[in-house]
């Protein structure tokens, strides 16, 4: 176990000089998590492969998938890749920075390890005050994956991202809570009509509206881009049930025991007779805000069944249902 350092970070003032330390321990080839505006990522510098290494390390993380490269300028992106196709200048001018990640093809100067030996690379441009100030100072792109153990939802506050990497990185930066609380849209743009392999905050619809079609979730090939998208992720310990038949909730108060927890997109608390009842707002927006947080707290109680109804399939949603439907591992009723 090492020695972490926390460092204190106030995003909407923000005081360059309380980074340093954090991007001294990035450029030095450390271990540092920041905050970003989808959930907290552990970075390491991008071009030192024995630093990447130590991410895959920290985390559990099987050594076939792929990390996201973080920039903080636009013209970093140069460095990383062979080319920049014409659609992906386009999204990047409209959604950089901010919860969009872009693959292209891989340029020599990337380590192969940053792309599990993939001939591609996953780029980001946050929007995050934090997360950008740090690429800045550290000199130097970051690779980051979420800041979780393998197989823990995504951290969203710095006391989660604590909780997994506290005694595994060289520092944690405190910067509050994520703003959006889902990773990113990943979209693979090495294709004519791009893939989302991962939806996210920025919308199939988003994306459709600047440069026309694009696929869902698999390529034209049908076969998954994504090495992310074989593993299960975000289970939490309790088992959870997705409700998708009709009355869902007289289905769920049917089943209700001492112990039962609900996951709750847009009903009022008390439609429901569980004891644990945890209130994900109403709009689509505050559900990814909410979610991970949520499924965190129930594995530190003493629930013993989870239920929730999915909300609507459009918008922000679609990312919402993806991620609550990784959670529960295929149980619906
Ligand atoms: O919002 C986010 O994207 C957060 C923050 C920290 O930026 N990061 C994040 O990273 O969610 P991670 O590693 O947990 O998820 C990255 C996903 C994985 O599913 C991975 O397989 C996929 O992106 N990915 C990365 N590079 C890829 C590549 N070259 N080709 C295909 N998929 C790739
Ligand atoms: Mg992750």
């Amino acid at each position: 176990m090492k020695e972490t350092k926390i460092i204190k970070a106030e995003p909407s003032n923000l005081n360059e000089n309380e980074i340093m330390p954090a991007a001294e321990i990035i450029a030095s080839g450390g271990l540092c998590v920041f905050p970003t505006e989808t959930v907290y990522g552990l970075g390491a510098n991008a071009s030192d492969p024995l630093a990447v290494a130590k991410i895959f390390e920290a985390k559990g993380r099987p050594q076939d998938n792929p990390l996201i490269v973080h920039i903080w300028k636009y013209e970093q992106l140069f460095d990383l890749v062979t080319e920049v196709p014409e659609k992906a200048g386009v999204l990047a001018e409209h959604f950089w920075g901010g919860p969009l990640t872009m693959i292209f093809k891989r340029s020599e100067k990337v380590p192969a390890v940053v792309s599990a030996g993939l001939d591609t690379v996953a780029v980001r441009l946050p929007s995050h005050p934090v997360a950008n100030a740090l690429i800045k100072l550290s000199g130097v792109p970051i690779a980051a994956p979420s800041a979780n153990l393998s197989g823990k939802p995504s951290p969203t506050s710095f006391k989660h991202a604590a909780e997994d990497m506290t005694g595994r990185a060289d520092a944690i930066i405190d910067g509050g809570n994520s703003f959006f609380g889902i990773e990113s849209t990943v979209i693979d743009m090495t294709e004519d009509v791009p893939t989302i392999l991962r939806p996210g905050a920025i919308t199939p619809a988003d994306i459709k509206e600047l440069i026309g079609e694009v696929y869902l979730g698999k390529g034209n090939s049908g076969a998954p881009k994504s090495p992310g998208m074989k593993y299960k992720h975000y289970a939490p310990r309790a088992p959870l049930y997705i409700v998708e038949s009709e009355n869902p909730v007289e289905i769920i108060n049917s089943r209700t025991k001492e112990k039962t927890g609900v996951i709750n997109f847009g009903y009022d608390n008390s439609d429901f007779k569980a004891e644990y009842v945890f209130n994900m707002g109403k709009t689509a927006s505050e559900y990814a805000a909410n979610i991970f947080y949520a499924l965190r707290e129930f594995d530190d109680s003493d629930t013993e069944e989870i239920y929730a109804i999915p909300p609507k399939d459009d918008g922000v949603g679609i990312a919402v249902r993806n991620r609550i439907y990784k959670s529960a591992g295929g149980k619906v009723i």
